[in-house]
């Protein structure tokens, strides 16, 4: 049985996730902001705001110095209605940008004394393919900036967290059909979330620093 934290598990893929792993007696902690939308509640759930440093300090001292095996910063947002490059609202980007490139990293930080302590420790990020540098296409600027910017985070902490033995994933769960994918998404959570834990289940040091889709394809960054 494993310790599994989830960034962002009240609603959408996160909540999913943390059901799947739940499902199979993992022993989840949800970590969440807004209202739960688990029914019935299950795991354990515990406050937190990834785009707030004293939440996430509070969220990291009250895991007591508990081991944790996998950690999932999966919280984000889509970013503000302007974001063209010709038409930006600039604060909503910086939104963009606190919530889905530092926040991660504020989160994984923070519990790094935690993963210290697992056996084979393991972190991935949920990205989205929307930030691949390969995909020249446009629309939803921020967004896509900030996951070409949390992709590049991801590769750093592969690269200083290998000699701590904590694998390190990007992942694109695929188009989902939550609040943020919409109705008429390609898949839908169950999918995606199952393919995302058999990713999960194959990440190892010999594999640390990749950006994974949910069905196992490796992208290119
Ligand atoms: N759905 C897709 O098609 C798709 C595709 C590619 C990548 N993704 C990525 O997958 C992840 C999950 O997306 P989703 O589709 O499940 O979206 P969602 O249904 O909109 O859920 C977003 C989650 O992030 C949380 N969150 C947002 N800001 C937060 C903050 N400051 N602190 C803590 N939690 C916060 C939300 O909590 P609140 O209820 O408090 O807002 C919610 O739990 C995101 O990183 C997203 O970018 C999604």
């Amino acid at each position: 049985m494993a310790t599994i934290v989830i960034a962002g598990a009240n609603r959408g893929i996160g909540l999913e996730l943390a059901r799947q792993y739940a499902q199979d007696g993992h022993d989840v902690i949800r970590a969440m902001r807004g209202e739960d939308r688990a029914d019935p509640i299950f795991g354990t759930t515990m406050a937190l705001d990834v785009a707030d440093a004293q939440s996430v300090s509070k969220f990291a001292a009250a895991l007591d110095g508990r081991p944790v095996d996998l950690l999932l910063a999966n919280a984000g947002v889509i970013g503000p209605e302007r974001q063209s490059s010709t038409d930006m609202d600039f604060d909503g980007f910086l939104h963009t940008l606190d919530v889905n490139v530092l926040g991660p990293l504020r989160v994984i930080q923070a519990l790094l004394p935690n993963l210290r302590k697992a056996a084979h420790p393991r972190v991935a990020v949920t990205s989205s393919r929307m930030g691949s540098m390969a995909a020249p296409q446009s629309g939803h600027l921020a967004y896509r900036a900030s996951k070409a910017a949390v992709n590049k985070v991801v590769q750093c902490l592969a690269a200083d967290l290998a000699g701590d033995g904590i694998a390190v994933a990007s992942l694109h769960p695929g188009w989902v059909r939550t609040d943020m994918g919409g109705p008429g998404a390609d898949i839908d959570v169950e999918t995606s979330a199952a393919g995302l834990r058999r990713v999960l289940d194959g990440l190892s040091m010999e594999n640390s620093g990749r950006f994974w889709a949910y069905d196992g394809e490796v992208l290119d960054w």
